[in-house]
């Protein structure tokens, strides 16, 4: 029987193919390659030695999706497939409720309809919009400030409805803080398109000499330096939370709801300074205005996936920043022309 990826050709789900053939479990993935390349599930390939099926089709083409539950034994989904900009959404908000939300109910539905009612979902901590306190738990209230937060925070609501009117449904719903690095092969990483707008891209082609200079956006906030703080996860520790979260689901039904982050907070300047220390490069920096929408402390509470889950992160600041320079530096381009 196989697991479903969605989106398993972007920055997360490359790091889930290999945790998942590496333990042995068959894996398909699906995805449009909006934001990938298919040249990336190659390396996944090349990492483990392991060869799977993957479509190029978009969850919003219903009949396209189904043909991939046609052909295959589909037991359960990974669902990272979905659109992630927060910028991007405030200017196009239409493209992201209907890309993230009608790819959700194709899936959903199709997942259904072919008995595989199992699935692990990719929430983000930013449901918690600007929390009261930290470390934040499960049960904190929600809110979002923008409509891809929005996203997340409907398709969380859908899936709750969809196990309410049947039992037989097991949904782990995963709210990841803020994955940084890369697999320690150097092969796959983080592709951003043009300019990052995350962190640890920008400070990646800083150090690496690609941009000049990091914007530090902020240093009066309510943190220990003024910058932003922030749980900072190794995209191999978010990796392995899903598989733990599917072997939780083949055993029980149910809706839960984890936060997968380490419960550290650095701030940005503590990143600037063990980047440069992991990787002896230097990471030039000026201090500019706050980004609208930016809050000043979040992170996490992890102990329910640990009591629950049995997961918890391994890896440490150093290694985050190692294994993003490391990808950085032999891919200046990323995947290139993929
Ligand atoms: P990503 O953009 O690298 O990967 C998402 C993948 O989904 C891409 O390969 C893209 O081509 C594909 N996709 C998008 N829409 C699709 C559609 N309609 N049909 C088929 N494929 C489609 O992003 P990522 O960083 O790997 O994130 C994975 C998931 O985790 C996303 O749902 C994202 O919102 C969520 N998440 C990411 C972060 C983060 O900081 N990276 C934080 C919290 C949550
Ligand atoms: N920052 C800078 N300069 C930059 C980029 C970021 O100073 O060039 C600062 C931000 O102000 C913030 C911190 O670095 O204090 C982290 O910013 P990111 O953009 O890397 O991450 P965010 O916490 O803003 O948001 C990320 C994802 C969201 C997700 C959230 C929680 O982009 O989609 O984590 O998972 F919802």
């Amino acid at each position: 029987m196989a697991i479903l990826i969605t989106g398993g050709a972007g920055y997360i789900g490359t790091h889930a193919m290999v945790e998942f053939l590496e333990a042995g479990r068959e894996v398909i993935c699906v995805d449009n390659y909006s934001n990938s390349k298919p040249c990336a599930l190659e390396r996944v390939k090349k990492i483990t030695g392991k060869n799977f099926k993957s479509y190029e089709v978009d969850l919003l083409d219903y009949d396209a999706l189904e043909q991939v539950f046609k052909e295959n034994k589909i037991d359960s989904c990974i669902h990272f497939a979905g659109l992630k900009a927060v910028g991007e959404s405030c200017q196009k908000p239409l493209l992201y409720y209907h890309n993230n939300l009608t790819g959700t109910f194709n899936l959903c539905s199709l997942l259904s309809k072919y008995g595989a009612k199992k699935i692990v979902f990719s929430s983000s901590a930013t449901v918690y919009g600007k929390p009261a306190s930290v470390p934040i738990t499960e049960d904190f209230p929600l809110s979002t400030t923008n409509p891809y937060g929005e996203t997340k925070l409907m398709i969380e609501r859908i899936l709750k409805d969809i196990y309410a009117s049947d039992s037989e449904w097991s949904v782990s719903i995963l709210r990841y803080f803020n994955p940084i690095g890369a697999h320690k092969s150097g092969l796959i990483g983080e592709d951003p398109k043009g300019i990052p707008n995350n962190l640890l891209p920008y400070i990646a082609q800083v150090a690496t000499g690609k941009r000049e200079c990091l914007s530090i956006f902020g240093s009066d906030y309510n943190t220990h330096d003024g910058t932003g703080v922030r749980d900072y996860i190794h995209v191999v520790d978010l990796a392995k939370a899903h598989l733990k979260a599917i072997e939780r689901a083949e055993k029980v039904t149910g809706v839960e709801y984890f936060n997968i982050g380490t419960g550290v907070g650095y701030s940005v300047l503590d990143i600037v300074k063990a980047y440069e220390s992991a990787t002896g490069a230097k990471v030039n920096y000026k201090i500019v205005d706050r980004r609208p929408g930016d809050i000043d402390e979040c992170y996490a509470n992890p102990e329910k996936a640990y009591n629950v889950l049995g997961w918890k992160a391994e890896y440490g600041i150093e290694d985050m920043c190692r294994d993003s320079y490391r990808w950085q530096t032999n891919n200046p381009d990323g995947y290139g022309e993929g």
